[in-house]
């Protein structure tokens, strides 16, 4: 005779249903139950042989076991489902309270800075600002500035010339990176006629070996004041003015003499160190000062070539700035050479 002990069997499949993890496990512990081999299923199969009371006392114990079982499987299926859509809201949710990425803000090159507080102190003594090409000819980088071909002050500005397989023009000569930006002078005393005071600051390459002092391509500061009556003691008195506002403080000029072919005389300017006030240390090569410029008074032959007669009156003075040199005795650096270096670590400090 079969008989079905509903109680033990209500817990098992309590147990049973409960252990599953996910819907398939689920539907297995159902299918071993109810599928066709399962435990009712085979149950039930043997009902119509029995005799009629206990046919219905084991159909009545089978239907209330498939009820609660029903039950059961029902509510274990919702809590499975809402654990899995639990975890798919968990997993795509947003963490506001996470901090964001930061995007790295650039800074301006040093240089930048130098050359922008250059220009503001110059126009604030009534300088303009003007440019030139980057690519020249050797009539305005050499010829015009009366530095002739086959003069050895070319062996001074060294530099890189653009081949070319036409001839180069007479007047003009071969095309060229610009060794200064002195040719500026000219192309601007061609189309304006003084009096005029102006600053062009730009980019200048040379032809040369690279050390803490020296690159190939620089930038330079070139001024121009023309007028009647302006004499060295006017520039002194610029230049004075000039590095007090750069360096925020009184600073000692030395003028020293030299020669340039474009001026007469001709000038180097030299600041005391910075740093060292005149001891010697790493930013002044141990020297004490620091050389910043070549500067004169612009040579008649300068003025004949664009076409400004002295005999008139017209006289001036002309500087070449080296703007690198500058910001080497404002921040204390001590090689050339990091400024075009694009190592974050030095430029980060700007
Ligand atoms: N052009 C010169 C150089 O690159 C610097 C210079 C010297 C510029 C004297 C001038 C000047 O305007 O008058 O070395």
């Amino acid at each position: 005779m079969v008989k079905i002990d509903l109680k033990s069997l209500k817990l098992k499949a309590k147990k049973e249903v409960e252990k599953a993890q996910n819907l398939k496990e689920l539907d297995l512990v159902f299918r071993s139950y109810f599928g066709p081999e399962g435990k009712i299923g085979a149950l039930t199969k043997t009902l119509k042989k029995l005799p009629e009371r206990k046919r219905k006392t084991l159909g009545k114990k089978i239907n209330e076991f498939k009820e609660f079982f029903q039950e059961i499987v029902e509510k274990k299926a919702k809590e499975i489902k809402e654990k899995i859509e639990r975890e798919i809201e968990e997993k795509e949710a947003i963490d506001i309270t996470l901090p964001g990425k930061k995007i790295k803000a650039g800074s301006l090159h040093p240089l930048t800075l130098v050359c922008q507080k250059v220009e503001e102190i110059f126009q604030s003594m009534g300088f303009s600002i003007v440019e030139g090409p980057e690519i020249e000819n050797e009539w305005y980088n050499f010829d015009a500035l009366n530095i002739p071909k086959d003069h050895p002050a070319r062996d001074l500005w060294d530099t890189f010339y653009i081949k070319s397989d036409r001839k180069p023009p007479k007047k003009t000569g071969k095309l060229l990176l610009r060794t200064h930006t002195s040719p500026v002078q000219i192309r601007f005393m061609e189309k304006n006629f003084p009096p005029f005071r102006i600053i062009a600051p730009g980019r200048v390459f040379r032809h040369e070996a690279t050390d803490a002092r020296h690159e190939i391509n620089f930038y330079q500061v070139e001024g121009l004041m023309v007028d009647k009556n302006i004499s060295v003691a006017n520039f002194k008195a610029i230049l004075q003015e000039f590095l007090n506002k750069f360096f925020e403080k009184n600073v000692k000029i030395r003028l020293r003499p030299s020669y340039f072919p474009f001026t007469e005389p001709s000038f180097e300017v030299d600041i005391l160190c910075i740093n060292c006030q005149g001891k010697g240390c790493s930013i002044c090569s141990g020297e004490g000062w620091i050389e910043l410029m070549g500067a004169g008074m612009v040579h008649p032959n300068v003025f004949k070539n664009v076409g400004i007669l002295p005999s008139e009156g017209w006289q001036g003075f002309a500087f070449g700035l080296g703007l690198e040199r500058l910001a080497m005795a404002k921040y204390r650096i001590n090689d050339i050479r990091l400024f075009y270096s694009s190592d974050l670590r030095f430029l980060q400090q700007f």
